[in-house]
């Protein structure tokens, strides 16, 4: 098993920095486009055999050091009998029965976990398993935090049970908020999640748009890692959040538009800027854009690979 992701997330030495991509198993890749062809997203999503396929093609593809669960955030709304639907441009729609109320995860969900279990048999990099923050859920489907808040902690306890080896929330829309705003329909809630995960010891990555402005509430939340996007440098980052926490990110997805030679000078002034420090992994600043060509992705890879 190649342990550098769980290293990282543990603040310990690594001889390189390890890296995986948010949306790494995506449209910019043909063999996805390939699948998208026969199959609906929502047919990827509900078959154990077809979204542990797809988790797997980056790591076939790019060699990254992390797999991360093919799956939507969306999908707990499942879980309160309601539906995921996507239009055209894979714009997702919720519909909820008339008065939602929370069933068995474990039953509605079943399927994700199925999909853990197969995975967990062949990976040789760890799983992170994820859930929305209940903020951004809820810009998708009108349900009270509180319960998204619940069904999320059972969720990610299930998903643990299932084997997932860390952990991210996905609080995308908090980026919208100033930080009184952040104080108040976020942090509560990942606090909550947070707090209900920590005796099983799996570490959990927060990831927010925006999270260099919320530093202050983030920092008195026991979470493992902080995703940033790239609205400032690393290094200084770094510097701003717990010795015991470590950062991950954050180069700006519309690099992977560019020359590869710009890529790989970007990357290593990256690398070389985060030299010597614990607890970084390299990552986007968001997901990998659906229109980029993969070699551009994988000479961003590449260079972090090349970097030990
Ligand atoms: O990182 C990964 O690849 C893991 C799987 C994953 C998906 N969605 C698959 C997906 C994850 C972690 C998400 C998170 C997610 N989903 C978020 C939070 C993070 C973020 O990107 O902001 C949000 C807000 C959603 C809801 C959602 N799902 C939107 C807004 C969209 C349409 C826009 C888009 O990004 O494409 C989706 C569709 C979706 N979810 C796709 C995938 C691979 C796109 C469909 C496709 O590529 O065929």
């Amino acid at each position: 098993m190649n342990t550098l992701f769980l290293d990282a997330l543990h603040c310990r030495n690594t001889r390189r920095p390890p890296v995986w991509l948010m949306r790494q198993a995506g449209r910019y890749l043909p063999e996805y486009r390939a699948l998208r062809a026969s199959h609906s997203l929502l047919e990827l999503f509900h078959t154990p055999q077809l979204a542990a396929a797809v988790t797997r093609l980056p790591l076939d593809r790019l060699g990254v050091d992390a797999a991360i669960l093919f799956s939507d955030i969306l999908v707990i709304a499942e879980a309160f009998g309601g539906s995921l639907h996507f239009e055209d441009g894979c714009k997702p729609r919720v519909v909820l029965p008339p008065s939602p109320r929370l069933r068995s995860v474990r039953e509605t969900l079943a399927y994700v976990f199925e999909t853990i279990r197969l995975l967990k048999k062949t990976l040789t990099v760890p799983l992170i398993g994820f859930c929305g923050g209940p903020f951004t859920v809820a810009r998708y489907a009108e349900l009270p935090l509180e319960e998204i808040t619940r069904a999320s902690i059972e969720y990610l306890l299930l998903q643990i049970e299932a084997g997932v080896d860390a952990v991210q929330l996905f609080d995308t829309w908090a980026g919208e908020l100033g930080a009184e705003a952040f104080a108040a329909y976020c942090s509560d809630h990942l606090s909550k999640i947070l707090r209900a995960l920590e005796p099983t010891h799996v570490p959990v990555v927060v990831f927010c748009k925006g999270a260099s402005r919320f530093l202050g509430a983030l920092g008195q939340l026991p979470l493992r890692a902080i995703s940033f996007d790239a609205e400032q440098e690393m290094q200084q980052l770094r510097r701003l959040v717990p010795p015991s926490v470590a950062v991950q990110g954050n180069l700006d997805p519309s690099l992977l538009r560019q020359a590869p030679s710009h890529i790989q000078s970007e990357v290593l002034r990256l690398l070389e800027s985060m030299q010597g420090e614990r607890g970084f992994i390299v990552n986007l600043g968001h997901g990998v854009p659906p229109d980029v060509p993969v070699a551009h992705v994988k000479c961003f890879v590449d260079t972090v690979l090349a970097s030990h």
